[in-house]
């Protein structure tokens, strides 16, 4: 594989930097744009309030000192929790500090990314879309507009600093028609007969295989190719999945270990 092909994937940072930070705080994002990956990834909940928030699961259970659903939290009660400390270790036991590991809105990571001092994009998951109907979408390509990030920039029409990503088809759907100019990608944990083709439910744009897809079927990621897909992998952390990403010529790798990927491309 030569290196013009490795340095055209994109690495982009799962939840953050989140091997070596709590994930989705503010530490693991500033992190990982440190290490100079080229997007970050992020979950996103509605609170009980209507607030954006970066959080994985549904409940707040194994990522801060609180307990209970977010979306019956409101947005205060979320800033009352400690997101850090869960993950400290003998190696980095201060994940303590409430300006870095506090729970991170959408919003503020989005100004985060604007003052980055260079350009880093984002791949916003869409979490719990049905529960909400509709208002996750909603509010998100509000947001979105409000940072004039709801479509790419006039001069540069393929380089969009947003991507959508879901594995709900629905809410794919929902995000096309508020903000067709957002790319969309299908996040895939198998592959169903709808798509096994290379074809993608409408509304979406760009395929998201989990790796072990890749690892069963990777003459699935050439279909796509062949389809007019571009392929983004989830989550890619051991160096055989990336050589096997890089070989099968992926256009995204989405990894806990930007830094480690990174230096494994030739990038560093
Ligand atoms: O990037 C896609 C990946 O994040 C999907 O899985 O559970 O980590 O959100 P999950
Ligand atoms: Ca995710």
């Amino acid at each position: 594989m030569t290196q013009a092909r490795q340095r055209s994937i994109q690495v982009i940072a799962h939840r953050g930097a989140s091997e070596d930070a709590p994930e989705h705080t503010l530490a693991a994002y500033m992190k990982a744009i440190e290490d100079g990956a080229d997007a970050l990834e992020c979950d996103v909940r509605l609170t009980a309030d209507g607030h954006l928030v970066c959080v994985h699961d549904r409940r707040v259970n194994r990522t801060s000192n609180g307990r209970g659903a977010v979306s019956a939290l409101e947005l205060a009660d979320l800033a009352a929790l400690d997101f850090g400390s869960w993950k400290d270790s003998e190696e980095s036991p201060d994940w303590r500090d409430p300006e870095f590991t506090s729970v991170l809105t959408l919003e503020r990571l989005l100004e985060l990314v604007a003052d980055a001092g260079r350009p880093v994009q984002l791949a916003i998951e869409t979490k719990h879309p049905t529960c909400w109907a509709g208002q996750v979408e909603e509010r998100l390509v509000q947001l979105l507009r409000r940072f004039g990030l709801d479509a790419p920039p006039a001069h540069a029409p393929e380089e969009s600093p947003v991507r959508i990503m879901s594995f709900s088809a629905r809410s794919l759907h929902r995000i096309a028609s508020a903000a067709p100019q957002l790319p969309t990608v299908y996040l895939m944990q198998f592959v169903s007969p709808r798509v096994r083709d290379g074809r993608l439910p409408a509304g979406a744009q760009i395929a998201g295989p989990g790796i072990r897809i890749v690892r069963n079927q990777p003459g699935y990621i050439a279909r796509l190719h062949r389809a007019g897909r571009r392929v983004h992998v989830w989550t890619v952390n051991e160096p055989e999945d990336v050589d096997l990403c890089v070989r099968l010529g992926v256009d995204a790798i989405i990894t806990n270990r930007p830094k480690q990927v990174l230096t494994q491309l030739g990038r560093t």
